[in-house]
């Protein structure tokens, strides 16, 4: 069962949502040719620390591993949760994932960019293109009355029609006072399947996108999730508040 946050709740989900924009908008000037993933992490760590948050990903437990730094940055072949490292060192033409989940008085914030470091090439360009839209067409099919799988549904045919893969090892999730909750909301599915959206539901929508296969395999670190192909992924995230008037999207970026 999927509950619905109160009143109260939901305006604590704003501000730590509000909060991981604001860091997220303050890394993705910085991803430039030379910086190491390291630096972005020390950024993202200062960021948080600055407005008053913490990272809800550093410790963060998962199969007896505690995830050792404050934002997951993934690169290329990369899907998510690579960790960041003084010797991962950015060039021209990567496509660089930041995703960035925050806690503030007890609530989490979660949501992703990937960010192109120019020139790339006219097939990132398009992966990228798709991953995002396809997080546009997620949100809007965040309707109250219907039901995750029409979630799931839409972008996964938004995906495979512009001829890439949605990653199926990891889902999206509901998020509030703990960083995953039910449901589980998968990029790809059926249309009508799951639990029925209503009100106050607050849902991390991300889709991994694949320029080849959708298989993905996990790295001897126990963290980093990369395409089993080796081709390029991208990842795009918000957090969304459903509501009667539709979908409202509560890690919009700072005007
Ligand atoms: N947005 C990612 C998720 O929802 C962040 C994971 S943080 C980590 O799974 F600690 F697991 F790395
Ligand atoms: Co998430």
């Amino acid at each position: 069962m999927i509950r619905s946050k109160s009143r109260e709740e939901i305006t604590r989900m704003r501000e730590a949502c509000a909060i991981a924009a604001q860091v997220l908008a303050t890394l993705q000037p910085l991803v430039r040719p030379g910086i190491t993933t390291q630096d972005l992490d020390e950024a993202g760590r200062d960021a948080m620390k600055r407005l008053g948050a913490r990272s809800a990903c550093y410790g963060y437990q998962h199969n007896a591993r505690r995830y050792p730094a404050h934002t997951c940055i993934s690169v290329n072949e990369e899907v998510v949760h690579g960790i960041p490292s003084f010797r991962r060192i950015l060039r021209e033409g990567d496509i660089v994932s930041l995703d960035i989940v925050v806690e503030y008085n007890g609530f989490i914030g979660d949501n992703a960019v990937t960010v192109p470091l120019a020139p790339i090439t006219p097939d990132l360009e398009r992966l990228l293109r798709v991953t995002r839209e396809a997080l546009d067409v997620g949100v809007r099919a965040a309707q109250v009355g219907h039901r995750i799988g029409d979630i799931s549904h839409a972008i996964q045919a938004y995906v495979e029609s512009h001829g890439c893969s949605v990653v199926r090892d990891m889902v999206g999730h509901g998020v509030g006072a703990t960083m995953h909750e039910p449901p589980e909301i998968p990029n790809f599915g059926r249309r009508g399947t799951g639990e029925k959206i209503k009100p106050g539901f607050t849902l991390a929508i991300e889709p991994m996108v694949n320029l080849g296969g959708y298989r993905t395999k996990t790295l001897a670190d126990g963290w980093t999730v990369v395409t089993a192909d080796g081709s390029p992924s991208a990842h795009f995230e918000h957090t969304v508040l459903t509501t009667d008037a539709g979908p409202e999207i509560l890690t919009l970026p700072p005007a």
